[in-house]
Formats: structure tokens, sequence, C-alpha cells
């Protein structure tokens, strides 16, 4: 079901169906915000209630919560073979949080008498995976019972997000722990412990305090991208220029405007951190103006001024220079005409920067490239091999770019 809040806070989940199993502990308080960062992020989430949760939270703040029907009891429709078997109609996966000593025990042993336990029971014969965030008091999760369970759970497949151990209490890990391994069940983690620096967006210069240069690019290329690489396991860090798109919260983000920070920013994060792969695909101002009015520029009293334009380094021929590990992939915009001279310009930028790839797309198409959620690009090697992504969403283009990208420079 989609509602008004999906993806508000980036699509990794997009296409995800999680069910959110609830049971009986203090910190099914937090479930319905839990499938709120869900949906934010994408998600389709079915509620299911255990008799106990049900008479500490309602079905009616859970059905308003994710749109959909709250499961309290199993019937006729058989909805833990349906929900659980894999198939077409199945959950991707399962999400107990809270889950409670009871349910983690009556799991393990597979015990089924009750919607939640018997969904499971399902679940791990068919291989849908199961996270289990579990709450309770300190000694409650100390019981060598529990642990035991917990191991048999973790020997089977179940993964455990860890409670936050804190006065006396083991409490429900928070969103973003259980977030990220959601994302680790669900894609293939083929960039673990991988450090990604993507830039992108416009950027803009100013005239006046009002007016400025910029172009068309919406960041789209590098906010596809950074999901990708964050859904393999890859810890992004994106710089993003004045665009309008909003980054995904749980991507570290840092915003500039000028392309002189941009600069700044990228020469920054290059030299403090050790990033294995900078993704080049910001759409920086070339030219700096070189004296921009302090003040408004009034046309009653101009009619006519001269702009002074002075080229910016390029930002890429420094990445190798300060850190000559990185592997770096650069894009390139050619406009039309400019296709014609692909193989000069790309064999500039090859020997300037020591690019490892050169990704090329056409922005004079009406169908893609800037502000589009289409593109068609062409990645080119330094001894000009070429491999074509034909036109497509930048999600799946990101997506089969980073492929190619593990296959051939991991
Ligand atoms: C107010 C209240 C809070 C509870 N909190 C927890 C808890 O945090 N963790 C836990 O394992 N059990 C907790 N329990 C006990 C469980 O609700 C109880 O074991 C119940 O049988 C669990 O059933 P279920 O697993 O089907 O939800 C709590 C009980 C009550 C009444």
């Amino acid at each position: 079901m989609k509602l008004d809040i999906s993806s508000i806070k980036g699509n990794e989940l997009e296409g995800k169906k999680i069910l959110l199993c609830i049971t009986g502990s203090v910190s099914s308080m937090e479930s319905p915000r839990i499938a709120r960062e869900l949906i934010k992020h994408g998600a389709d989430v079915i509620p299911v209630l255990s008799r106990s949760a049900s008479k500490l939270i309602g079905s009616q703040l859970l059905h308003w919560a994710t749109g959909n029907e709250v499961i309290t009891s199993l019937t006729g429709k058989m909805e833990h073979v349906q929900l659980a078997n894999g198939g077409n109609n199945s959950v991707d996966l399962i999400l107990i949080a809270p889950c409670t000593s009871n349910t983690i025990g009556k799991i393990a042993q597979g015990i089924s008498d009750d919607s939640i336990s018997t969904i499971c029971t399902v679940a791990l014969g068919s291989d849908v995976p199961i996270v289990i965030a579990s709450g309770m008091h300190e000694p409650m999760y100390d019981n060598p019972i529990l642990q035991n369970n917990i191991s048999l759970l973790q020997k089977y497949g179940v993964t455990f997000v860890s409670p936050l151990i804190e006065n006396n209490k083991a409490k429900m890990a928070n969103f973003d722990d259980i977030f990220n391994e959601i994302l680790s069940k669900l894609f293939i983690q083929d960039l673990a412990n991988t450090n990604i620096l993507i830039t992108t967006g416009p950027t803009i210069e100013k005239i006046d305090p009002v007016r400025v240069i910029t172009n068309n690019s919406s960041g789209k290329t590098g906010l596809a991208l950074a999901n990708e690489a964050k859904k393999r396991g890859a810890n992004v860090t994106l710089i993003y220029g004045d665009g309008r798109e909003s980054p995904p919260t749980s991507i570290r983000t840092i915003r500039v405007s000028t392309s002189q920070q941009l600069l700044d920013v990228t020469i920054d994060e290059l030299s403090n951190h050790n990033y294995d792969f900078y993704i080049a695909s910001a759409a920086p101002s070339d030219f700096r103006i070189l004296d921009p009015s302090p003040e408004k520029i009034s046309s009653r009293e101009k009619n006519s001024f001269n702009i002074q334009l002075e080229a910016y380094p390029k930002i890429i021929n420094s990445v190798k220079k300060i850190s000559p590990t990185t592997k770096l992939i650069a894009f390139k915009a050619l406009f039309d005409s400019d296709s014609t001279n692909v193989s000069k310009s790309i064999s500039e930028i090859f020997n300037d920067s020591r690019a490892d790839y050169v990704i090329v797309n056409d922005v004079s198409r009406k169908d893609a490239g800037f502000a589009s959620d289409y593109n068609e690009l062409t990645m080119f090697t330094s001894d000009h091999d070429s491999v074509n992504f034909p036109y497509n969403t930048k999600k799946k283009l990101s997506k089969s770019i980073f492929d190619h990208i593990v296959k051939n420079l991991t």
C-alpha cells in the first residue's frame, strides 16, 4: 500500500514487502514508528500483532501507520503459508520488533501456536529472512535458556539486532541498526567495508546576491548510485550540490553550493578519510565569476553589463594526487555535437586525471540525462574499451554500473 510518506526518506526498500511482527513488550510502543520509517524508505509494511501485544497497542493505530489490515490471528486464508512461503505473494522479509523472550523461545523450539510463531515456522522452512530485534529487562535477556535459543536460531540463519544494554535493560535496537540489518539481508553485500565518495548535482555561482549561473543537473544519478552502494553494504558519503532532491537520511550527505566549496570539501574528504572509490557525477560550474556584485544589480541603472569568468581547476585532476589508491570513476556530460569528439575528450580526461573509468552521457537528449529519471551511458576504460549501458532508469543503471565495478575493480 502506497502512503503519502512512502519513500520520502529514500527508496532503498522500494518494491519490498516486510512483515512487521509485534510481540508483547514495552518496546511495542516503538513499532508504529518503525513501520512508518520503513515506509519512508520505500517498503510496504504488513503488521502482525501477538495477543499480548494487542493489549499494549491497538490494531487501529497500526492500520493507520501502515495502510494495511492488521493480522491478529490466522484464518482460512492461510496467512502463514501465503505470506512466508517465498512465493509470489510472500513477503521479502520478516521483522519481529520488538520480540519477546517467549516468542524467541517458541520459534527456536518449533512451536507454532499463534500467528507469529506459525509464520516463522514456515519462513524457516522457505528461507524467507527473519530479523529479530528483542527488547526486555536485562535479567530476562541474560537467561541462559534465552541465550541458547538465540544461538540456535542464529545457527538456522535468523539475524538478531543486538539490543542496547542500558539501566538494567536490554532495550530494543534503534531504527538505524535495524534498517542496516534489513538491507544486509535483502541485498548482496558485495560492497561491505568499502568507502565510497560520490559527488552529484549542480553548483551555483553568484552574479549578485539574488542571481546565479547554474545548470539543469538534478543530482539524481549520484543519488541513485549512493542508494545502490548503500544497499550493497558500502559506507557512502555524498557531496550534493544545489539540487532539489532529498538524499536518503541513511547516507552521510554534505551539502555544497559553489564549485569552490565542492573542491574544498572533496579535498578535505580525500585527505582525511580512506576512500576506495571516488565517483564524480556532479555537474559543477566549470567557471567562477571573477567579480560578483555585492549588491543586487538594478536594470534601471544598467542597460547591460559584462560578467568575466575564469575556469576552475578540474576537481577530478586532484583525486589521484591526494589519494593515489582511490579508484576514480568520472562522469562526462557531452552535448550533441561533442559526441563526434568523444574519443579526444575521453583521452584528455584519462591523461589529466588518471581515471579508472570514464562514463559518458549525452545531455542534449530530451528523454534522458539532466533532471530525468532515465539515461543511457557508455563506460570507457583507459585503453578505450567500452561497455554500453542501454537506456534505462537511473536506478537500474546504477545497479549495472556497480555490478561492473565489483567484477572489475574490487
Ligand atoms: C506491560 C508488559 C511489558 C512486557 N514487556 C516485555 C518485554 O519487554 N520483553 C519480554 O520478553 N516480555 C515482556 N512482557 C511479557 C510478555 O508480554 C509475555 O511473556 C507474553 O506471554 C509474550 O507473548 P508474545 O510473545 O506472544 O507477545 C511484558 C508484559 C507486560 C504485561
